[in-house]
């Protein structure tokens, strides 16, 4: 068999390409044909990504006087559908370190759900965590996915993040223990 032969040769050929690589990447503008682009090297992927795990609880109010969560939109059928299908709802909702709503505030979950399933109860939920306290005040996670609310753990990704989690990704899980309690959730996230 060549099989071998021919992939240590690709091999090599790889090697050769990867070592030669960083020679390909243009000079920073010194030709100026692409001012815009201010650097481009190497990154290293051996140095310091850690996985942090948060638990936060999220409150979504949206009875009573002071609502952090509103209907904002909704199609014809809405109002005949069982799964909410074709509802946005805007949230500004709290996120606590325990249960309780009086429990210490670290931030907040601001942007939408909406209603995306025609046969399930499923959300799309497109929000950022907004977080305040200590050293993570003013970084924010972005968290994109699908809630499949009546599902013990809804897990969704989290697509990046500012701050102290710039270039970040992982997953968190949503659990909801019981109604009217705030939803669970761990939170974990790859950041350096
Ligand atoms: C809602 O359901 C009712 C009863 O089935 C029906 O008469 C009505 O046309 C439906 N409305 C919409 C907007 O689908
Ligand atoms: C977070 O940072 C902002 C802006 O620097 C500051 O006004 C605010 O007091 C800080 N919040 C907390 C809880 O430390």
């Amino acid at each position: 068999m060549v099989t071998c032969k021919c992939t240590t040769f690709s091999s090599l050929l790889l090697l050769l390409f990867l070592l030669s690589a960083a020679n390909l990447v243009p000079a920073t503008s010194s030709d100026g044909a692409y001012s815009y682009l201010l650097s481009s090297k190497p990154v290293s992927h051996t140095t310091g990504e850690k996985q942090s795990h948060f638990r936060f609880y999220w409150h979504d109010i949206f009875t009573g006087p002071n609502p952090t969560s509103v209907r904002v939109a909704e199609a014809p059928g809405t109002k005949n559908s069982s799964t909410f299908f074709g509802a946005v709802v805007m949230i500004d909702d709290a996120l606590t370190i325990g249960p309780d709503l009086n429990t210490k505030l670290v931030g907040r979950a601001q942007g939408l759900y909406a209603g995306a399933g025609l046969k399930k109860i499923e959300f799309l939920m497109a929000m950022n965590f907004v977080l305040t306290d200590g050293i993570y005040n003013g970084s924010t996670i972005a968290i994109i996915g699908h809630n499949e609310v009546l599902n013990e753990v809804r897990e969704m990704s989290i697509v990046g993040g500012t701050g102290l989690f710039r270039l970040s990704r992982g997953y968190v899980q949503a659990r909801t223990f019981a109604n009217n309690d705030p939803v669970e959730y761990n939170v974990f996230i790859n950041h350096y």
